[in-house]
């Protein structure tokens, strides 16, 4: 079975996601996998860096969960990644912790599907842009990703909504789950 670390960078996931936090959930149900909610262990942002490295080497899959914050990462899990991905442990002549592992890229994202596809300033894997650079740079396999538009807070208008979004984050933790099975 493989060693699947789920890094889940939303900075408030027990007071107000919705997406994610379904996702999250849904993904702890599955064999093999860790979540590793960064909010719940560091509320402060500051990183047990020795503790998120063993948990690096340990997997064999790690899967980046987060909601998309101004066309990146939630500042929590943006300093996870400058904490923890050091010279000598992530990259450079003597840093290779990380090399052979595959990182899956799983994000929620408030904006509707057309304001990421063709002709927009922005292409959803334009996202993407950051993963793969760490991947080059530590001998990571980009392995994939998965995500899910139209999921904003002004989308929440009543329970029938927050219900769709919850069942939106929950059939993206299965196809993540799809994605990583053939790997
Ligand atoms: C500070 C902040 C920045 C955001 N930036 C973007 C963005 O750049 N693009 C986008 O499509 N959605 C953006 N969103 C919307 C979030 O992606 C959306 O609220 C989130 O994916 C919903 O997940 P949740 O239900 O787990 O909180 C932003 C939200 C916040 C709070």
């Amino acid at each position: 079975m493989k060693n699947v670390l789920v890094v889940s960078g939303h900075p408030h996931l027990d007071d107000d996601s919705v997406a994610n936090k379904a996702l999250v959930d849904k993904l702890s149900e599955k064999d093999g996998y860790t979540i590793d909610r960064l909010d719940a262990l560091y509320p402060a942002y500051e990183i047990n860096v020795q503790a998120e490295q063993s948990k690096l080497v340990a997997a064999d899959v790690i899967v980046l969960q987060y909601p998309v914050f101004w066309y990146g990462m939630p500042a929590l899990m943006q300093k996870w990644m400058e904490d923890v991905f050091l010279h000598g442990f992530s990259h450079g002549s003597k840093g290779k912790a990380l090399v052979g592992k595959k990182l899956v890229v799983s994000m929620t994202v408030g904006a509707p599907e057309e304001a990421y596809g063709e002709g927009a300033a922005v292409h959803i894997e334009d996202l993407l842009l950051p993963a793969k650079g760490a991947c080059a740079l530590t001998g990571m396999e980009f392995a994939g990703y998965e995500y899910t538009c139209g999921v904003s807070y002004a989308s929440r208008v009543d329970d029938a909504a927050r219900d769709a979004i919850a069942k939106a984050g929950r059939e993206q933790a299965d196809r993540v789950a799809e994605l990583i099975e053939k790997l």
